[in-house]
């Protein structure tokens, strides 16, 4: 019998931990044997979403997009994680209700705090006026209201992180 798929949608600033925690969650869930798919908005938006820019309405085709091929996959018994900064509570409360299954984790650190860890050196750059609609600088974030998990990554260790995730995914019945 096929898995019910479900689609966890980490959400954040730049530099929260995104990519980090998906990429650890994933590791964990191969070891589990599940079936899954990672759909991370750098690279994305190197292929699937190629050309598209940080303006809202860049931002919003971007997540739909998105949405629309983890729906996809979710509905073909995936477990889909997606990593995407989804800055706009509208489009990823859009994307919840057409997926279904659906688990939003917020991935959530101060903006000081990323902008310290500053890994890509795209803080540096936003501050210098280099790049212009960077998420937290110029341009906004709005948090969720109500995800299924937040992960404060200034205050807690990956693993604390990996085991909120997948407890949650456990007690929703979407793990063997
Ligand atoms: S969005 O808002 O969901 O469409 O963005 P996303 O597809 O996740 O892409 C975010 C990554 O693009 C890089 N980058 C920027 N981020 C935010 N604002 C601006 N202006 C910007 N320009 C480039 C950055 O590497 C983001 O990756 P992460 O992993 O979030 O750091
Ligand atoms: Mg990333």
């Amino acid at each position: 019998m096929q898995r019910r798929g479900v689609t966890v949608w980490f959400t954040g600033l730049s530099g929260a931990g995104k990519t980090t925690i998906t990429r650890a969650v994933a590791e964990e869930l191969r070891s589990q044997e599940c079936q899954l798919e990672i759909l991370d908005g750098d690279v994305v938006r190197e292929n699937l979403t190629k050309g598209l820019g940080f303006s809202k309405e860049d931002r919003d085709i971007n997540i739909r997009r998105i949405g629309f091929v983890a729906n996809l996959l979710t509905r073909n018994g995936v477990i889909v994680l997606v990593s995407a900064i989804s800055p706009y509570r509208q489009v990823r409360e859009e994307v919840r209700q057409t997926i279904g299954d659906f688990v939003e984790v917020f991935v959530n650190a101060p903006l000081a705090t990323c902008e310290e860890r500053d890994v890509k050196g795209l803080y540096k750059r936003a501050r210098a006026g280099e790049i212009k609609q960077f998420t937290g600088i110029d341009d906004p974030y709005e948090p969720p209201l109500n995800p299924e998990v937040e992960c404060r990554t200034d205050l807690e260790e990956l693993s604390e992180s990996i085991a909120k995730v997948m407890n949650k995914l456990e007690e929703l019945g979407y793990l063997p």
